[in-house]
C-alpha cells in the first residue's frame, strides 16, 4: 500500500470541543445555513456572517489538537507511503496537531480572502465587515470559507489523488454534503479499499468496505497503529 487519502469532517475536532453541524445542538441547529453559510447570506447580511465565524474562529483558538490529529500526522511522518489529508474543516487543528500534506477544501478560519481581486491574508481572530483588501484596497473582505454554492478547493487535486489511492478513509463526517461525500465512490472505482471511522454509519456508510466505529481519540490512533504496524 503506497497511497492513502484521508477525509475528515466535524466528527474528528468534536472531541477538542468544536461543534459539529447536524448534531441534535449543532450549529445547523442554531444557525440558518443560508443566513451564515452562502454568498446570498453574506451579501444580505455581511455583519451576521462575519460574527459567526469570528465566532468559530475563537472557538478553534480555544481548542487544542486531540489524539485523533495527532495520530494522522504520526501517520504522515511516519508511514512509507505517501498521505494525502483532505479536510472538510475549517479549524487549524490538524496543522497545530502536526499535519503538512493538507488540502483545506472548505477554505479555512485562518484565512481571508477579498471578494474583489481574491488576494488572501492571514485573517486576524475577529474580522470586520467591509475590511479592506491590503493587495487593491477594495472594501471586499470576507472569511476564506467556501460557502454553498461555492466550489470547493483543490477538487482537480483531490480527484487527481483519489484516483491513485490504495486506500480511502473518511473520519468524522456525516456524508450529507457533495463533493466530499462523493470520494468514497471515486476512490472505490479506482480501485482503492475504504474505511469509514465514525460514531455511526454515515450517510453514504454502505459504500465503505469496511468500518470502525467509535470516538476518533481512540478509533483513529488505534488505526494508525494498525497501519505502521502491518506496513
Ligand atoms: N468521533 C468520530 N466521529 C464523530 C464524533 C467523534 N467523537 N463526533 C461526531 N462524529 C461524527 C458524526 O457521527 C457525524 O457523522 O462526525 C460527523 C459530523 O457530521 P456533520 O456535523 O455533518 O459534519 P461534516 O460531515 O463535517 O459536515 C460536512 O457540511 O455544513 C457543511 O461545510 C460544512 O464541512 C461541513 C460539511
Amino acid at each position: 500500500m503506497r497511497n492513502i487519502v484521508i477525509l475528515t469532517g466535524a466528527g474528528i475536532s468534536a472531541e477538542s470541543g468544536i461543534e459539529t453541524f447536524r448534531a441534535d445542538t449543532g450549529l445547523w441547529a442554531q444557525h440558518r445555513v443560508e443566513d451564515v453559510a452562502t454568498p446570498e447570506g453574506f451579501e444580505h447580511d455581511p455583519a451576521k456572517v462575519v460574527a459567526f465565524y469570528n465566532g468559530r474562529r475563537a472557538d478553534a483558538a480555544q481548542a487544542e489538537p486531540n489524539a485523533a490529529h495527532k495520530a494522522l500526522a504520526r501517520l504522515e511522518r511516519e508511514f512509507a507511503g505517501d498521505v494525502l489529508l483532505v479536510t472538510q474543516n475549517v479549524d487549524d487543528l490538524h496543522e497545530r496537531g502536526g499535519s503538512r500534506n493538507l488540502i483545506h477544501m472548505h477554505g479555512a478560519l485562518n484565512s481571508a480572502l477579498c471578494g474583489a481581486c481574491d488576494h488572501r491574508w492571514p485573517a486576524p481572530l475577529q474580522m470586520h465587515v467591509a475590511e479592506s483588501c491590503p493587495r487593491c484596497a477594495a472594501p471586499r473582505a470576507r472569511p476564506d470559507i467556501v460557502w454553498f454554492g461555492e466550489m470547493p478547493y483543490e477538487m482537480d487535486r483531490i480527484f487527481a489523488e483519489l484516483s491513485q489511492a490504495d486506500l480511502f478513509v473518511a473520519i468524522g463526517t456525516s456524508g450529507n454534503v457533495y463533493p466530499a461525500a462523493g470520494f468514497v465512490a471515486e476512490a472505490a472505482r479506482a480501485g482503492a479499499a475504504t474505511l469509514e471511522i465514525n460514531l455511526e454509519p454515515s450517510a453514504v456508510g454502505s459504500q465503505f468496505a469496511k468500518a470502525l466505529m467509535g470516538p476518533a481519540t481512540q478509533t483513529v490512533p488505534a488505526w494508525v497503529d494498525s497501519v505502521l504496524t502491518d506496513a
